[in-house]
C-alpha cells in the first residue's frame, strides 16, 4: 500500500487533517485504504481545500459503503441522499446543536458521515468531536462492570433534539409530525472494525435503559452524557471554505457550536450504512 497521505492530528483524544490527497478525483484503492484505516484509528479525519461537486461527494462516500438517506427531512434536490444542514440569518437554533451520534433510534444506525462545508459564517460555526472509546476506559472498573449488560433506548423524538430540526421538518418532512423511531442497543457496544469498546449512549437520542423507566435511567444517563465530554475526549474542528469532515459514528458524538446567529451556515452530509450494534 503507498503511504501517500500527510497525516496531522489535531488534538490528544481524537481527529487528523489529512492532506496530500484530492478528492475529487477517482482515488486508488490504496489510497482508499489508507483514509480507511486512518478513520479506524483516529475516528474523524479532516480534508482542507477540496472542491466537490455534490456527485463528487456522492462518489467518495460511496468508496466507503452504501450511502443511506436521513429518515426525517428530505434530501437535497436530485440527490436524496445529501442532506443539506442549514441554520438561516434569522434562526436561533442549528440542526443537531447538541451532543449525538446520528440516528441511533434506528435498528442499524450509520457508520459514518461525510461532511462538506458550502457556506460558512465569517468565524463560528465549529464542530466539537467526542471519542467514546475513550470515554469507555475511563470509567471504573466498577461502572464497566455496571453498565456492560444493560441496553439503552433511543428515540427519535426527545424535545431538546426535535426542536434543533423543527425548521427542516417544516420545509421538508418525511415523516408524520407525531411518528417516532426506537431502537435498543447494547449500553457498550463492541466496534466491528477495531474491536473497541465503545460507550453507545448519547444525550441526543437515549432516553433509558431498557426495562427501566425514563426516571429511573435518568441519574446515570446524566452521569454518563456530562462524563463522556469531557474536554479531554473532544477535538474541535474550525471549518473554512473547502473543509469536509469524516467521522466514524460508532465511536464517536459530535456537536455543532451555535455562535454565528445573524449568519448562515449550509453543509452537506452524507450518511454511511452501519450495522446493528452489538
Ligand atoms: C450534524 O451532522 O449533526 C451537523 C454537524 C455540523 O453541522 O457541523
Amino acid at each position: 500500500m503507498s503511504q501517500s497521505l500527510d497525516i496531522r492530528p489535531i488534538a490528544g483524544a481524537l481527529g487528523v487533517e489529512i492532506g496530500g490527497v484530492d478528492l475529487s478525483r477517482d482515488l486508488p484503492d490504496g489510497t482508499i485504504a489508507e483514509i480507511r484505516r486512518a478513520l479506524l484509528d483516529h475516528l474523524v479525519i479532516f480534508f482542507r481545500d477540496q472542491d466537490i461537486t455534490p456527485d463528487q461527494h456522492l462518489a467518495f462516500a460511496r468508496r466507503f459503503g452504501e450511502t443511506v438517506e436521513y429518515p426525517l427531512v428530505k434530501g437535497l434536490e436530485g440527490y436524496p441522499e445529501i442532506t443539506t444542514i442549514v441554520k438561516l440569518e434569522h434562526e436561533k437554533l442549528n440542526f443537531g446543536g447538541l451532543w449525538h451520534a446520528d440516528t441511533t433510534y434506528l435498528e442499524e444506525p450509520p457508520m459514518g458521515a461525510i461532511l462538506v462545508a458550502r457556506e460558512l459564517p465569517p468565524c463560528g460555526g465549529d464542530t466539537l468531536f467526542a471519542n467514546m472509546v475513550m470515554a469507555h476506559e475511563a470509567l471504573s472498573e466498577g461502572m464497566k462492570n455496571l453498565l456492560a449488560p444493560l441496553k439503552g433506548v433511543s428515540v427519535s423524538n426527545l424535545p431538546k433534539v426535535t426542536q434543533t430540526r423543527q425548521a427542516r421538518m417544516e420545509e421538508g418532512a418525511k415523516t408524520a409530525p407525531d411518528s417516532v423511531l426506537t431502537a435498543t442497543h447494547p449500553v457498550v457496544y463492541t466496534h466491528p472494525d477495531t474491536g473497541r469498546k465503545i460507550l453507545y449512549v448519547n444525550g441526543a437520542h437515549t432516553c433509558r435503559f431498557e426495562g427501566m423507566s425514563d426516571e429511573e435511567s435518568a441519574p446515570l444517563l446524566e452521569y454518563l452524557f456530562e462524563h463522556q465530554t469531557r474536554p479531554e475526549f473532544t477535538c474541535r474542528f474550525r471549518w473554512e471554505p473547502g473543509s469536509i469532515a469524516f467521522w466514524d459514528n460508532r465511536a464517536t458524538q459530535h456537536n455543532p457550536v451555535n455562535d454565528y446567529h445573524g449568519h448562515k451556515r449550509v453543509m452537506h452530509r452524507i450518511t454511511l450504512a452501519g450495522d446493528r450494534p452489538s
